[in-house]
């Protein structure tokens, strides 16, 4: 089990592994037409999220994390007005959004799915389905894996001859831990077992300074459920809603190019 608390340095996580402009004005353009007497929720302590919608004057925030540290931590990352007045619940969103019935008008999620195991997705959309008033919107951000995942060899030979900074770093710790072949061995991803393949894989120097340096974006000892191919995920994950509205990941710079979605499920 992920322990978020090891999470330390989320100052040098860069979009997309957090909510992009356009994905986040996407989520603003939606939002200014929404009575802000309204109560909203967001699953995680996602920065951009408790900052819009502190901005947008939305009195009623409901912040759920069952990391009171890491929600703290991101508390750093923001100006402190906007947590003056949110409401912080301790606790796993399968269990504590079960006592929110039809409560919420919007409940904003970013890259949240990959830490719920298979097993336990089904209950958790149910429950999160069910927070949200009639009327109301799921917004979600995810890793949909429709895609041709590259090899190691592919990606290597390009991170081989990229400059080393802040934003090949993140970019390859999204495409070589999130995207790769290595996810599709177990459609589990395991932070502590990919670096250990690299580290001790017949790779460049460069290529192992690339991983060693990726452990500030995302360290060893973390498990997501990635890699079971969208088709396979898509009906349980939308058979709550009545429509939905879908965004792809369109810059073609983006590590997540084609590869994340951007869902609005309307209640
Ligand atoms: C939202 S996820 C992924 C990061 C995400 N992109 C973000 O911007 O926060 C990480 C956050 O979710 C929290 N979290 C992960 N699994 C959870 C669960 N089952 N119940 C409640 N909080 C959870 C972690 O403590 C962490 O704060």
């Amino acid at each position: 089990m992920s322990n978020w608390e090891n999470m330390d340095q989320w100052y040098a996580v860069l979009p997309p592994s957090r909510p992009t402009s356009k994905e986040l004005s996407r989520i603003e353009d939606f939002l200014r037409n929404i009575d802000k007497n309204e109560p909203v929720a967001v699953l995680g302590s996602t920065p951009e999220f408790r900052e819009l919608l502190f901005r947008l004057g939305f009195k009623q925030r409901f912040i759920f994390d069952k990391s009171p540290d890491f929600y703290k931590r991101m508390g750093q990352l923001i100006p402190h007005s906007v947590q003056s007045d949110e409401q912080f619940i301790k606790g796993d969103w399968s269990s504590i959004l079960k006592d929110y019935p039809h409560f919420f008008r919007v409940v904003l999620s970013d890259l949240t799915m990959g830490n719920i195991p298979y097993e336990d997705r089904d209950d958790l959309y149910y429950t999160i389905s069910n927070a949200v008033k009639k009327g109301g919107v799921f917004i979600d951000k995810v890793l949909a894996f429709d895609f041709r995942v590259p090899t190691l060899d592919e990606l290597f030979d390009k991170y081989e001859r990229l400059p080393i900074n802040l934003r090949t770093i993140n970019d390859f710790s999204s495409e070589v831990l999130f995207c790769s072949e290595l996810v599709k061995k177990k459609n589990i991803i395991d932070s502590t077992e990919f670096y250990k393949c690299i580290r001790e894989g017949n790779y460049s120097e460069k290529i192992k300074f690339f991983a060693d340096a990726a452990h500030m974006i995302t360290p060893e000892g973390f498990v997501w459920s990635y890699g079971i191919e969208w088709s396979e995920l898509e009906d349980d994950y939308k058979k709550y809603y009545v429509t939905q509205k879908i965004f792809v990941e369109d810059d073609a710079n983006s590590p997540y190019y084609l590869r994340t979605k951007q869902f609005f499920n309307f209640k």
